[in-house]
């Protein structure tokens, strides 16, 4: 079971019940307290369940989960509780020394315990589309059609096994790409070498995750950028996890043997990959996590301080929303589209009487309750805090 904290009227513990697959939504203004409480969230899951637990982390804040929050010692004991630091495993896409911005850092952070994994994409795992959505030229336009074809050619003729050279030779021997044509494309794949976040050979992602730690991708090191690279990579984790856990819950239900965990991936700062009204890589896919994740065992936590910011099919789909305080009308009115009829008041009426930080509006679909919660204070250090 998952607690995150104790009802303010009855003192009882919440809990969400983790032997389901959910769609969470945590919201709330800056400050409130959001990332905070999906902290919390992840260390109980590590501590009670079988899961996989994935954080993507736009914003670089979550390695410090590795210290104990020793900040906040007297609070802790007032709850009966002690700090504690959890095992974190944090995914960089590139060399991390050349992105964080030297060895000294690299050498302090893990010296402090920290593990860092490199990983990076298969040029195989992104589709024709894909590709062509990633340097947004149209697949029924010259580009579009040249660079679609190449990489259905090459994952006809070589499986998995393509490097984004091999896609640069495949636009040079192709007599239908006109030269000033084959130009543009050219640089535009230079462009995504240089990005090095592309493999050279294939590699499984999923051997990149750890079942005993809390798998941090930090995205903080790419820019957000206009050629979305963030939303690329989340576009290609999240397909190859759907994948994978479909076929283990079709060998689950056959009885066959298979060890694959379910999994929990939290997004914070979620509006940038699941906006409203425009579209990124990684939406369709996040889109199908909330709507029929929980089948095949996915959870999927997003976080935002604007919930209008982020796609309604999303926010729809949430079977637990924990909501902190808000001010903004637009946000307000979007959370209160949600109302239940087993929820006895508005959305918003509920949201006004929040106070302090830490305390959230928590509607659990399962349960069919809402109730006025203190979220419980962290074990482990909390690096969101402003400075
Ligand atoms: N449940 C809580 N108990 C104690 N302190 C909290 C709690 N929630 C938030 N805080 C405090 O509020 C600060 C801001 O929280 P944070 O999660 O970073 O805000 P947000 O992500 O909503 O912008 C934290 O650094 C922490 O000190
Ligand atoms: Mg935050």
């Amino acid at each position: 079971m998952i607690n995150i904290g104790n009802e303010i009227k009855t003192k009882d513990h919440v809990y969400i019940n983790s032997n389901k697959s959910h769609a969470v939504l945590i919201c709330g203004k800056r400050g409130s307290g959001k990332s905070y409480t999906m902290g919390v969230i992840v260390e109980e899951l590590l501590d009670a369940e079988d899961v996989l637990v994935i954080i993507i982390d736009p914003m670089g804040i979550y390695y410090t989960m590795q210290q104990p929050n020793i900040n906040q010692e007297q609070l802790l004991w007032d709850w009966g509780l002690s700090s504690k630091g959890v095992p974190v495993k944090v995914l960089v896409p590139g060399d991390p020394i050349e992105l964080y911005g030297g060895r000294e850092i690299v050498g302090a952070m893990e010296r402090k315990g920290i593990t860092f994994r490199t990983f990076k994409l298969n040029p195989s795992d992104l589709s024709p589309d894909a590709w062509c959505e990633l340097f947004d030229v149209s697949i029924s336009d010259v580009m579009g059609i040249g660079l679609f074809r190449a990489v259905q050619q090459l994952s006809r003729s070589k499986k998995n096994n393509f490097s984004v050279r091999d896609i640069i030779d495949s636009i040079g021997s192709d007599p239908l790409v006109a030269d000033k044509t084959r130009q543009a494309l050219v640089n535009r794949l230079e462009m995504a070498i240089d990005w090095g976040i592309f493999s050279e050979w294939y590699q499984e992602l999923w051997e990149i995750f750890d079942k005993h730690s809390v798998n941090i991708v930090d995205l903080s090191v790419l820019d957000p950028g206009p050629l979305g690279r963030r939303n690329l990579i989340l576009n290609v984790l999240a397909k190859d996890i759907f994948r994978r856990r479909t076929i283990a819950r079709r060998k689950e239900e056959l009885k066959l043997s298979d060890d694959l965990p379910k999994v929990w991936m939290l997004i914070d700062e979620a509006h940038q990959f699941v906006p409203s009204g425009k579209s990124t890589l990684s939406k369709e896919i996040l889109i199908r996590w909330a709507k029929e994740g929980r089948q095949p065992g996915l959870s999927l936590l997003v976080a935002s301080q604007q919930p209008s910011a982020i796609d309604s099919e999303v926010v729809t789909q949430c079977d637990v929303v924990i909501a902190q305080k808000l001010t903004n009308k637009d946000d307000i009115s979007a959370l209160n589209a949600l109302n239940q009829d087993y929820m006895g008041g508005e959305m918003k009426t509920y949201i006004r009487g929040l106070k302090r930080k830490g305390e959230a509006v928590v509607v659990n679909d399962e349960e069919e309750k809402v109730r006025i919660i203190q979220v419980r204070p962290r074990k482990s250090y909390h690096g969101g805090a402003e400075i």
